[in-house]
């Protein structure tokens, strides 16, 4: 390496250069925003023509990626990704956590050609210092140019960058690591409030069961009756709670078969009228008889669209009669076929259309777990549909899913 005196001038340009970098240090930019931005002031108050961030990569330790960069961004169109530890000058620092000065990479054996790099030969004169968190080496900080004597201020100035990098990357992952914890723990306040609501609907199982047993010993029909009657909807209860958390839950995706919709629609019917005329609810369904066959997973989509329905049966407030309606309709326009779910309960405040479709947001304290909707959009994501709702305060609300019909060479059962 050659020294020369800094000039004053370049002395100055370094100092601002620093103070610079601390005071984005400081901001709350993104991690990557950041580190470019360090990246462009250290190019430019050296004097060089690049300046580059490695960082090791989280899932692959020993790779070094490039992160961000003034200068490279014509290489990383050309997909040169980085170095693996050991490789190249950068890859040396790295394993060796050293800082390498070199006038002239070329004749340096630990030099490998960036192929695919227009002009790579011409930024010889190296500066490669590794980016520390207490001592561990997390990536490198490179800088170029063509020019090839390295005065011993830029060094120390490339290394008092790297420091700054090393501060924001652990900012950047300090503050993950809180809003991971900060997740951990509002999942585990919504696990709670899900064992409650599974308590309320085992203390009902209880409460039915109860009756039953003591309907059966004194012959007393009605009040066997009363039982079955307060059990049944509390297994219903439970096993949509159980189907819902799985399907949230599961790596699996749907399994699409051809399968026609409407049967799906009537069946749903059937097996909600009963019980929504006790809540003095009418169901109204229209079934559009053009529609095609889709690529379904039945169980889900029938299970997706019972959430829909029994949150537009809550919507209706007790003792008050309702109406929702169950309809399918086909759109050749846009080759889409819509089931619409429309109530005429409360309608949804805007503070809880913002929130619904998160997992564990309920406004039913514990009549509800919050999963439904969740499940319900991932179930119509897996079919390549969509979901939307349309809603007015003391009117009702209209839920729509909107599914893909399939051209005829789709047909098939699709992985
Ligand atoms: N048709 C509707 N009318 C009014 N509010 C609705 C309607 N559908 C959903 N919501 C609101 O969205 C919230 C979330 O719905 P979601 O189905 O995810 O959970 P939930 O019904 O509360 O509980 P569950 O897990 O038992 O379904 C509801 O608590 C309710 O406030
Ligand atoms: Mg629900």
């Amino acid at each position: 390496m050659s020294v020369s005196t800094p000039s004053q001038s370049h002395d100055r340009r370094i100092a601002y250069a620093l103070l610079e970098i601390s005071n984005y240090v400081g901001s709350v930019m993104e991690l990557h925003d950041i580190l470019q931005t360090i990246c462009e002031i250290g190019a430019r108050s050296i004097g060089t023509d690049t300046c580059s961030i490695y960082l090791l990569d989280d899932d692959e330790p020993d790779f070094l990626v490039l992160s961000a960069s003034k200068g490279l961004s014509r290489a990383q169109e050309l997909g040169v990704r980085g170095f693996r530890l050991g490789e190249g000058v950068p890859g040396w620092a790295a394993q060796h956590n050293q800082t390498v000065v070199l006038d002239d990479a070329r004749n340096d054996p630990r030099y490998a050609r960036l192929d695919d790099l227009p002009h790579e030969e011409v930024y010889m004169a190296y500066i490669c210092t590794p980016i520390r968190i207490q001592e561990t080496v997390v990536g490198v900080l490179t800088i170029r140019r063509t020019q090839s004597h390295w005065r011993e201020d830029e060094a120390i100035f490339a290394e008092i960058v790297a420091k700054q990098a090393a501060i924001v990357i652990e900012k950047a992952r300090l503050y993950h690591q809180k809003i991971d914890a900060e997740r951990l723990a509002a999942i585990a306040i919504s696990l709670s409030e899900v064992a409650h609501y599974i308590k309320n609907i085992l203390q009902n199982l209880m409460g039915g069961g109860f009756l039953i047993e003591k309907g059966l010993g004194a012959q007393d029909i009605e009040r066997t009756t009363r039982g079955w009657q307060l059990l049944k909807p509390n297994v219903q209860k439970i096993q949509n709670l159980v189907e819902n958390m799985l399907y949230y839950a599961r790596e699996t995706r749907c399994q699409l078969e051809p399968a026609p919709l409407n049967p799906i629609l009537t069946t749903l019917a059937e097996e909600s009228r009963e019980a929504l005329a006790e809540r003095d609810i009418q169901l109204n369904v229209t079934i559009d008889e053009s529609i095609p066959t889709l690529l379904l997973d039945v169980s889900t989509i029938h299970d997706a669209i019972l959430n829909l329905l029994s949150n537009a049966r809550d919507a209706i407030p007790e003792g008050q009669s309702g109406v929702i309606e169950l309809r399918s309709e086909f759109h050749r326009a846009s080759n889409t076929v819509r089931i619409c779910i429309r109530d005429n309960g409360n309608g949804i405040p805007a503070d809880v259309q913002k929130k619904m479709f998160n997992l564990f947001f309920s406004t039913k304290g514990k009549g509800g777990t919050g999963i439904g909707l969740a499940a319900t959009r991932k179930i119509v994501d897996e079919h390549g549909g969509h979901m939307c709702f349309d809603t007015k305060i003391g009117e009702g609300t209209t839920f729509f899913i909107e599914l893909p019909v399939p051209r005829p060479g789709e047909l098939r059962p699709m992985d």
